[in-house]
């Protein structure tokens, strides 16, 4: 099994690509409802909750655990690495191939703030950026809009606005999108971006990432192919209904009490 988790509904958008990529697969994704969002909390508290949900999915039986969320890759996947016996697939903004293909010199990298002030972040700036200069801007209020329900909303595109009007003078070329909350906002924002930037997903580079570690593990795919979703939400019914929207199709949700 393939388990995945995120703060809430937005590593759904990289479920969508692993789940295209490995459909013989059976996946199991956990969103963490109860503590969404981790953007505006600390790095200590993003470890000790990724490391509590990554052991309860290693317990599921998990081949392979994707962090399906930038904030908790920044903070924790190396704790997760060290605590948990199985390949760990983290996400982080692609300032590497956004800054490598930009012709104007500059990009914009639009995550939570917590993502934006790590140090992951930083080395990757250090590294990859060059003499590429990278905006960082926060999606302020995207997340909550996403785990909403409201992909199009008057809120929604205001605070959409909020953040891309003002890259819009700026000559960027390229914007990294720095959460996978932000992917289901794509639609909007290419509406304000037009043809003329170009937008950076990592979910399908994250899905060939989780193949061929999967294949060098030598791991099959056993079991049905079954799909479970779990919030940590008492009540299950809005994820529910935020499936088919996100998914393309509706499925059960479970709550799981992981306190
Ligand atoms: N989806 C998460 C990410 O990729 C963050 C959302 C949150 O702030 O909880 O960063």
């Amino acid at each position: 099994m393939i388990a995945m988790f995120d703060s809430g509904l937005g590593g759904l958008s990289i479920w969508r690509a692993v789940q295209a990529t490995l459909p013989d697969w059976p996946i199991t994704y956990l969103a963490d409802q109860a503590y969404c969002p981790y953007g505006g909390r600390s790095k200590v508290e993003i470890i000790a909750r990724s490391l509590k949900v990554g052991r309860y999915l290693h317990s599921q039986s998990a081949s392979l655990l994707v962090v399906a969320c930038n904030t908790a890759t920044t903070a924790a996947v190396a704790a997760l690495r060290q605590h948990l016996p199985i390949p760990i697939v983290g996400v982080e903004p692609a300032i590497k191939p956004a800054a490598a293909a930009s012709r104007t010199g500059r990009i914009a990298v639009l995550a939570t703030q917590a993502t934006l002030a790590s140090e992951r972040v930083q080395a990757l700036l250090d590294k990859h950026a060059g003499e590429v200069e990278v905006l960082r801007r926060p999606g302020v209020g995207w997340v909550e809009q996403v785990e909403a329900g409201e992909l199009d909303s008057a809120l929604t595109r205001a605070r959409v606005a909020a953040v891309v009007q003002p890259l819009l003078q700026e000559n960027i070329d390229h914007i990294a999108l720095g959460c996978t909350h932000y992917p289901f906002l794509s639609p909007l924002i290419r509406e304000l971006t037009g043809e003329q930037i170009a937008l950076y997903d990592p979910a399908e580079a994250i899905a060939r990432r989780v193949d061929s570690l999967l294949q060098q593990h030598g791991s099959d795919s056993i079991g049905d192919r079954c799909y479970r979703f779990i919030t940590t939400a008492p009540d299950t019914q809005p994820m529910a209904s935020m499936l088919p929207l996100l998914i393309g199709h509706g499925h059960a949700v479970e709550s799981l009490n992981l306190e």
